[in-house]
């Protein structure tokens, strides 16, 4: 583990916005291997804030963890005021935190607008029975939930492509498709797993724009990125990990130039030079 003071410590912006989500000393064990080890880091509430680590480091996990899919083996995580540890998913995600996956996870066989209208449920949500007996108020509330949908898909650039079955749209699209789908509960932090994982640089960069269209509307995001263009053009403050550790936090130009945190990344020192050319 890197001793304190070795850590590439910036400044974050913005400084004076209150923490959203706060891990302390958090740990994860899968057998003797540590998945996240002592871990601290606070997000503050409007940031796109980058989490970004070596295949293995423990991104998933976190993720994992924060959204209650595993149980925290030690430390606390914190979001807006309430602990969340032992809480199960559903009251997490009621909380105001949801996800998207490292690979595509859509339903087959329904278009995209349905895909968008399963995540609205949460917030959403009449009851089975008003909606089996086709009662006006369940019409009501779907054709609402519809148009809020609607209104999701536009905001990820969707919107025209609603009505074709998801497994039909290419795989830009598709995550798309699961951006608006998470959007659908309403969430105050929104966790992105490698969003642009296998994306062209066009692609990738449309998603950059859609993110930072999404924190300028008010949502906080958690952004796990292997591009390392997209986090320093999008991110406004980042969180480096490697062996599930802190390795550096705060502004992304600064921590991803520094030393430890190439070598962590690429192991070499003529690939590190070589991304410093790429930049
Ligand atoms: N469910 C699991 N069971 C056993 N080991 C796991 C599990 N999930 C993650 N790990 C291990 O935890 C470490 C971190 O994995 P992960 O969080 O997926 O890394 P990243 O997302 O940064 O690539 C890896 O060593 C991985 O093998
Ligand atoms: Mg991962």
């Amino acid at each position: 583990m890197p001793e304190t003071d070795t850590l590439t410590r910036t400044a974050a912006a913005p400084a004076a916005a209150p923490t959203l989500l706060d891990l302390q000393h958090l740990e994860k064990h899968f057998g003797g291997v540590t998945a996240v080890g002592d871990l601290s880091m606070s997000v503050k509430s409007g940031a796109i804030h980058g989490l970004i680590g070596p295949n293995g480091a423990g991104k998933t996990t976190i993720i994992n963890l924060l959204t209650g899919l595993y149980s925290i083996d030690g430390g606390t995580i914190t979001f807006d005021g309430t602990p969340v540890n032992g809480l199960e998913p559903h009251e997490i995600a009621a909380l105001g935190i949801a996800r998207t996956y490292q690979n595509v996870r859509l339903f087959k066989g329904m278009t995209a607008l349905e895909q968008v209208v399963t995540g609205c449920w949460l917030k959403r949500g009449t009851s089975l029975f008003a909606s089996f007996l086709g009662l006006p108020e369940a019409r009501r509330a779907r054709k609402a939930t519809e148009a809020h949908a609607l209104s999701l898909l536009e905001r990820v650039g969707m919107a025209s492509r609603a009505h074709e079955l998801a497994e039909t749209l290419s795989y830009g699209e598709q995550r798309r498709i699961e951006l608006a789908r998470a959007l659908g509960s309403d969430p105050k932090l929104l966790l992105l797993d490698e969003p642009t994982a296998g994306m062209n640089h066009s692609e990738a960069s449309a998603i950059g724009h859609v993110v930072r269209d999404l924190r300028n509307q008010g949502l906080t995001v958690l952004l796990v990125e292997h591009n390392m263009g997209l986090v320093t053009e999008f991110c406004d403050t980042c969180t480096v990990i490697n062996f599930g550790r802190l390795l550096a936090e705060g502004d992304p130009h600064t921590c991803l130039s520094a030393p430890d945190v190439q070598e962590a990344y690429f192991g070499r020192r003529r690939d590190a030079d070589r991304f410093q050319s790429l930049r």
